[in-house]
């Protein structure tokens, strides 16, 4: 089985702040690095160092060379990138004193998708395979459209959570993958048993794969409910630790791991993750994962 996502490309710059910047207010920054991230790429570069086969699509601007390089590294297929004219998409993170983040997009070329180009992706997969998308491209409700006619599996992760996803036909989407908050806004309930409650009357087939931050983590389908608490650790940057747990635990369902041990392993990433700075460079291998694991 193999993992398509079409999904964003960042250049993720962040700037280490002592608290976040309020409205009004000027702040000097004591630290910049600029990161290769986007939900996107680093969902791709989490499963494919879980050990998946995972091809990434989506648009990259003129500086976009980086994220090709990266697909090499960590061993995306990347045949299905393009690169347009103009930038690529970005992000300006503030990371305050103790590791929350805040995020501010610039879509640029992960805007620029097109029937066509979409049309030439999903020919190259077919029934079975999964479709794994967040909600930083533009044409999404025209991706799940064509590639729930082609019987893909659509793993949809609903951030961020904005008005577009309005158009999404979410019957189509056979996992979700969220957190709380985006649980709250796809439903209108706010407690961890309402949400799921709510998710399952209105999606009565899917996989749910909800997030709770520091409350660990909820799976549930038709026949299974199964909770994996974190792993506690000093968190550096939390930016896409969501992303990590998404990437290996698409690639624990593809190998058909039981959930109970795809959920430690995702828990258990997604810990490695947030104990180091940046987006992609802080998604782990998936041997140093297990060897986490073992300890
Ligand atoms: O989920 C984290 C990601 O969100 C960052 O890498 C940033 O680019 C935004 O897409």
């Amino acid at each position: 089985m193999k993992i398509l996502n079409i999904g964003s490309m960042n250049l993720d710059m962040v700037y280490q702040m002592d608290h976040i910047v309020q409205p009004g207010e000027t702040e000097a920054s004591y630290g910049m690095n600029v990161f290769l991230g986007g939900k996107g790429i680093n969902q791709s570069v989490a499963a494919a160092q879980a050990g998946a086969t995972v091809f990434h699509g989506g648009m990259i601007g003129e500086d976009g060379q980086p994220f090709l390089d990266a697909c090499v590294k960590y061993n995306v297929d990347a045949r299905y990138i393009r690169q347009v004219e103009g930038k690529s998409g970005h992000a300006i993170i503030q990371i305050d004193k103790n590791a929350q983040n805040c995020i501010l997009l610039f879509g640029g070329a992960n805007q620029m998708l097109t029937e066509a180009y979409v049309d030439e992706v999903l020919e190259g997969f077919e029934a079975g395979d999964i479709l794994l998308l967040q909600n930083e491209v533009n044409m999404l409700p025209y991706i799940v459209d064509k590639a729930y006619e082609k019987g893909m599996q659509i793993a949809l992760n609903p951030s961020p959570f904005n008005e577009k996803l309005d158009a999404v036909d979410m019957k189509k989407i056979s996992i979700f993958l969220l957190n709380e908050v985006e649980g709250f806004q796809l439903t209108g309930e706010k407690e961890t048993d309402a949400i799921i409650a709510k998710l399952r009357e209105l999606f009565p087939h899917a996989r749910i794969m909800l997030t709770l931050g520091k409350d660990g983590a909820v799976y549930v389908d038709e026949k299974q409910q199964v909770f994996q608490p974190i792993f506690k650790v000093k968190a550096v940057d939390t930016t896409a630790a969501g992303d990590t747990f998404t990437g290996y635990f698409l690639a624990g369902l593809c190998e058909g791991m039981p959930i109970p041990d795809v959920l430690k392993m995702s828990a258990k990433a997604s810990s490695i993750a947030v104990s180091r700075p940046g987006a992609v460079p802080s998604i782990p291998w998936r041997a140093e994962v297990e060897q986490a694991l073992a300890e």
